[in-house]
């Protein structure tokens, strides 16, 4: 009799479990537990069991009918919920002709927009893009450049140096480079004239951040050498470069300067970009704006490269890229463009 249970019970269960609707599932629960269902039947029999065996088996056949039970309420929780989702999804509506939901694409930063784009000008010009190291050794952000330690050029560079106790190089001999004039060196040094160069890149100073200063900023470094390269035709690139750049209308102004690396030098002011040259708050009421620094490459820096400066000659210019950003877009604070703020940078 035990075993008869024990095989209802196997032969339920796995019947059960393979119903798949709720009618299959209530016809089990006759087959077995009805009335006259096998288990019904099987319970009715214990009573012509001896007397000593019926209450074992009669805990049997309850535990059989418990197990039953369960299992029937189990699967019909399931059946319940899977005929719920079939229906939800047929319910559901597609409108195939609805517009979609437009995908967030993002662009360019505005820096690398400019950056192209000064990149695509000089390349016009035959000029070559080149990169180099922001870490960088004293020798060619300042020695070679003509600005020898204690050399007051280096006081308006507030320069950055790397704590090298540990390492074998000598301290303050390396240093976070302060302008993309390093490359100058680093050019030269490695190829012969004919050059047309420009450096993209970033430069570090140790300058508490406003709205016109940053600790970390791009500029970006032009350089040319051949025989016969005259002031004027520095002059020309700039000129060139501006009307390119901001607008045909632009006009260029240049004043005398002095940097330690080119002789003579100068600085180029572009007629404003707000008040088109009439005076206006973001000008300072100049009708200029100072954009760039310049000039023919200083013979002691030729011959620091090992060019033989009677025969070359070569212009340098350096500017600040995140400078070029806020003339054309008007911006009056630089910190703009290094705040990763969406709704500013989505106008872009
Ligand atoms: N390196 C200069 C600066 O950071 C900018 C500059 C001026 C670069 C004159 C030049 C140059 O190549 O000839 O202020």
């Amino acid at each position: 009799m035990e075993e008869e249970l024990i095989q209802i019970k196997n032969s339920a269960v796995s019947l059960i479990l393979e119903a798949e609707g709720l009618k299959t599932l209530e016809h089990l629960r006759l087959q077995f537990l009805g009335r006259s269902g096998r288990l019904t039947l099987e319970i009715k029999d214990i009573a012509k069991l001896p007397i000593e065996k019926r209450p074992e088996v009669g805990r049997l056949a309850n535990e059989v009918k418990k197990a039953i039970e369960d299992t029937i309420a189990n699967q019909e929780l399931r059946i319940r919920q899977l005929t719920d989702q079939e229906s939800g999804i047929k319910k559901q509506k597609i409108d195939v002709t609805a517009p979609g939901i437009r995908p967030n694409i993002g662009h360019l930063h505005p820096m690398t927009q400019v950056l192209y784009e000064v990149i695509d000008i000089f390349k016009l010009l035959g000029f070559q893009v080149a990169d180099g190291p922001e870490i960088e050794a004293d020798y060619y952000n300042f020695e070679a450049l003509n600005i020898p330690k204690y050399h007051p050029a280096r006081d308006v560079q507030q320069t950055l140096y790397l704590d090298t106790r540990k390492s074998k190089v000598a301290p303050g001999e390396t240093i976070l480079r302060t302008q993309t004039s390093n490359m100058q060196i680093r050019v030269m040094e490695k190829s012969t004239p004919p050059l047309r160069i420009i450096v993209p890149g970033k430069v570090f100073r140790y300058e508490q951040t406003d709205a016109s200063h940053g600790f970390e900023f791009w500029q970006f470094e032009g350089l040319m050498v051949d025989t016969n390269i005259t002031f004027t035709d520095l002059q020309g690139v700039l000129d060139y470069f501006v009307k390119k750049f901001f607008g045909e209308e632009t006009r260029i102004k240049f004043t005398s300067h002095n940097f330690p690396f080119t002789e003579p030098s100068l600085e180029g002011y572009i007629s404003c970009t707000v008040c088109k040259g009439k005076g206006c708050r973001f000008c300072k009421f100049s009708g200029w704006v100072e954009a760039l620094g310049g000039g023919m490459i200083h013979p002691k820096v030729l011959e620091n490269v090992k060019i033989d400066s009677f025969k070359y000659q070569g212009f340098a210019f350096g500017t600040g890229l995140s400078r070029l950003v806020t003339l054309r877009y008007q911006m009056d604070d630089l910190r703009l463009l290094t705040n990763p703020d969406l709704r500013i940078l989505t106008q872009f």
